[in-house]
């Protein structure tokens, strides 16, 4: 039995990630990303760590005051099935409700998962043009075949103001 924990990305961690992504990237099932880029984007990952292996990775983009992009979700081969591609996404969805953002989005293959969580599928042009800047970087631009799927987080689930988690305090 191994112990998987779902955490918030570090530096060290890159290199393990750029790899887990690369798997899939290969076969165009997802956008490559550097290292150098991840590196970039880091503050935006969360990552499955296997006893100090990264097995797993995903991230979320922030678009604006009400909507964010799940990115970059990938699970090793040999870890599939096993909840963590849910438990990534679900990580997500408390990153964006942290940060009072109610409505997440993806671009995705695999539709079913996601609506197997709680996601619907939405006409991509339903989405803002500013979704699409990364996107002219893919080969597949001009006839993209993924499939936009959205979730609007409970209001519920949002959490008032005062209960965003202060990491540091101080008095000027
Ligand atoms: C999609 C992916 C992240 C799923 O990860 P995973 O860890 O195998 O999925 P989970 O074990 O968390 O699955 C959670 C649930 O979704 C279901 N599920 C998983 N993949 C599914 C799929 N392709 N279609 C429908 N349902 C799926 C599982 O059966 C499971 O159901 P349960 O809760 O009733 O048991 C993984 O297959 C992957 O990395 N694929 C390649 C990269 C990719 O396509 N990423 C998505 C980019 S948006």
């Amino acid at each position: 039995m191994n112990q998987v924990i779902i955490r918030r990305a570090e530096a060290g961690d890159v290199p393990a990630m750029a790899l887990v992504l690369a798997k899939f990237s290969q076969d165009k099932l997802l956008l490559d990303r550097s290292e150098d880029d991840i590196y970039q984007h880091l503050q935006e990952f969360v990552v499955a760590d296997c006893e100090g292996l990264i097995v797993g990775t995903v991230a979320l983009h922030i678009y604006g005051s009400n909507l964010a992009e799940i990115r970059s979700l990938a699970v090793s081969k040999d870890f599939q099935k096993n909840n963590l591609g849910k438990m990534l996404v679900q990580a997500c969805e408390t990153m964006a409700e942290e940060l009072h953002v109610a409505l997440v989005f993806a671009l995705t293959y695999v539709s079913d998962f996601f609506i197997h969580l709680g996601y619907h599928i939405v006409p991509k042009e339903a989405l803002p043009y500013k979704v699409w800047t990364v996107c002219v970087h893919c080969e597949k631009f001009s006839h993209c075949d993924e499939i936009a799927v959205q979730k609007r987080l409970s209001d519920e689930m949002i959490k008032p103001m005062h209960m965003i988690p202060i990491y540091n305090k101080t008095e000027i």
